[in-house]
């Protein structure tokens, strides 16, 4: 383990008064490592079964397509691979049983390549092109509030993650490569990247909430299976 992710670890936050059990948060930490749940090997595993390697893999997050059609640009992308998030640190993570909300914050570097097809106007240039995308951001803080409930199965009681709200920032920077943004005109197309580079605060707020909407989706799916199989019972007996 890391010494950065060891860091994460002890900032974990619990707070975990379910009545009157506890979660010791040792017991969470030896028997879930929740720096695995993205792995795509324990998500593909029985919803019975709860990872319990102490290797870390988050492997990439893929998502098959996702794309916009805002004011008068189009732009789709397929085959999504979003990459970092094994780098990932948790700034906060805490289930609060009082209000029934967790609530997830981490952040990363994160490399998001895709196949795009882009179309209409940007900055009043017109775009026509097809290619591959890398977008590299820097410093990426996604927070997550995800309200739940306790379920009851005969004896044993769980968390069920219910839905999810989430946001995102980039702190630092974004960077943007698009092969051939126009296929006509390489300067034109050149040109317009360096706009797409110099304001991408703008793009990322204003058209990239799509993109990030699909993996915040992915994400929430992982931690409510991930999550769904602690027994809560048990936590008292470790
Ligand atoms: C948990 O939620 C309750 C109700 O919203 C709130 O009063 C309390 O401060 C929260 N606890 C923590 C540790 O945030
Ligand atoms: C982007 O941020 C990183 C730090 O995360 C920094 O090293 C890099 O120089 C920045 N790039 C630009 C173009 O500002
Ligand atoms: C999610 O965010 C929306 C808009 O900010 C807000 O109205 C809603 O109450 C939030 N839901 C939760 C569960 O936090």
């Amino acid at each position: 383990m890391g010494p950065l992710l060891y860091f994460a670890l002890s900032v974990i936050q619990l707070s975990s008064i379910l009545a009157t059990e506890q979660i010791p948060l040792k017991c969470f930490l030896q028997d879930y490592n929740f720096f695995n749940i993205f792995d795509t090997s324990a998500v593909k595993t029985s919803s019975n079964v709860v990872p319990k390697t102490h290797s870390l893999h988050f492997d990439t997050v893929t998502v098959n397509s996702a794309g916009f059609d805002i004011d008068g640009w189009k732009h789709d992308g397929t085959n999504i691979k979003f990459q970092g998030l094994n780098d990932a640190i948790l700034d906060e993570f805490g289930f609060n049983f009082t209000a029934k909300v967790l609530q997830l914050t981490f952040h990363t570097d994160m490399v998001v390549t895709y196949d795009y097809k882009s179309s209409g106007t940007l900055f009043s240039t017109p775009i026509n092109g097809e290619g591959f995308a890398e977008v590299s951001l820097k410093n990426i803080q996604v927070s997550f509030i995800v309200p739940f409930d306790i379920k009851k199965d005969n004896d044993k009681k769980f968390i069920e993650l219910k839905s999810f709200n989430y946001s995102y920032d980039i702190r630092d920077n974004a960077t943007f490569k698009f092969l051939s943004l126009t296929s006509t005109n390489k300067e034109l197309s050149e040109s317009i990247e360096q706009q797409i580079n110099q304001r991408w605060k703008y793009l990322t707020v204003h058209f990239g909430k799509v993109f990030y909407d699909s993996l915040a989706e992915k994400i929430f799916n992982v931690l409510k299976n991930y999550v769904m199989n602690f027994p809560l019972k048990n936590f008292g007996e470790c």
